[in-house]
């Protein structure tokens, strides 16, 4: 049987070549990704401190550029590195360690399969919002883990799927968008607050050209969690001008940890 990051669905809605994508620009960018892989490691490795946590999953692993993952499998008795797909490197890479599993599945609480079946739903958006069925389900993550580390995923989550029905779909409404986006953070906050964990996610993308002009998204639709400890940083995201083209793309990011 296929596993789930081998079905159709998940390389038609471009997860794979997404991966493929933040590969390459890490091969460009390396030097200016160093601090932001650095603080996110380090943010991570500083988690949990005098709580008795054994279990640990890593929600959106993907390639472990930001994962310190020889140090966690020394503190940890388990780590589940949970993500829509595994590259076939990472599989490899993670084998020789006895206590490290993987998982394929939808981080989003069935996002994708919702998504993928509105891609030819157009004639249902005259009489409704149709992105208001959506009714997410928790992940199910094997062997019940103590706590998670939600790894620059969170608006990703959202980003990949409303992307996917933009070009699919286009009668989906800019309002509808956002209420769409704002329930699969919140539903991903709420799933993971229920255990102690820690999140690291992008919130903020600057556009910057080379006449200075620059112009600020907001990625976060949504409150974060509370958190007994944060920080946030500057993420050099993509200096070379390609995803935007001609512009240097800057992230702010926040990591936060709760108990
Ligand atoms: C920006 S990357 C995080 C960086 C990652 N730790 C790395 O080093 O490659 C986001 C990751 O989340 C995964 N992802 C995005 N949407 C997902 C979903 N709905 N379910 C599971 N994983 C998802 C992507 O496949 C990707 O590996």
């Amino acid at each position: 049987m296929k596993s789930f990051g081998e079905k159709k669905m998940v390389r038609k809605m471009g997860f794979i070549a997404d991966q493929a994508g933040i590969m390459n620009r890490y091969l460009r960018e390396r030097d200016h990704w160093k601090t932001h892989l650095q603080n996110t490691k380090q943010f991570i490795l500083d988690c949990f401190d005098g709580k008795k946590i054994r279990h640990l999953a890593i929600l959106g692993s993907g390639w472990l550029l930001d994962l310190p993952l020889k140090e966690l499998s020394d503190k940890y008795d388990h780590i589940t590195l949970a993500d829509v797909c595994h590259p076939a490197q990472i599989v490899k890479k993670t084998e020789k360690y006895n206590n490290i599993s993987l998982i394929e599945t939808d981080l989003s609480g069935g996002g994708m399969e919702f998504c993928w079946s509105l891609r030819k739903a157009k004639g249902e958006h005259f009489s409704k919002y149709i992105l208001e069925d959506f009714e997410p389900q928790k992940p199910k993550i094997p062997g019940k883990p103590d706590a998670y580390i939600s790894l620059n995923l969170l608006n990703q989550l959202d980003i990949l799927l409303v992307d996917y029905l933009k070009k699919k779909n286009g009668r989906i409404t800019g309002g509808e968008i956002k209420k769409f986006r704002k329930a699969v953070q919140e539903f991903h906050l709420d799933w993971i607050t229920e255990k102690p964990g820690c999140l690291i996610t992008d919130v903020q993308e600057t556009i910057l050209n080379s006449d200075g002009d620059s112009e600020e998204k907001k990625l976060i639709y949504t409150d974060l969690p509370k958190a007994t400890r944060s920080t946030e940083w500057t993420w050099d995201f993509d200096l070379s001008g390609i995803y935007h083209e001609g512009y240097e793309t800057r992230m702010k990011v926040q990591a936060l940890e709760w108990d």
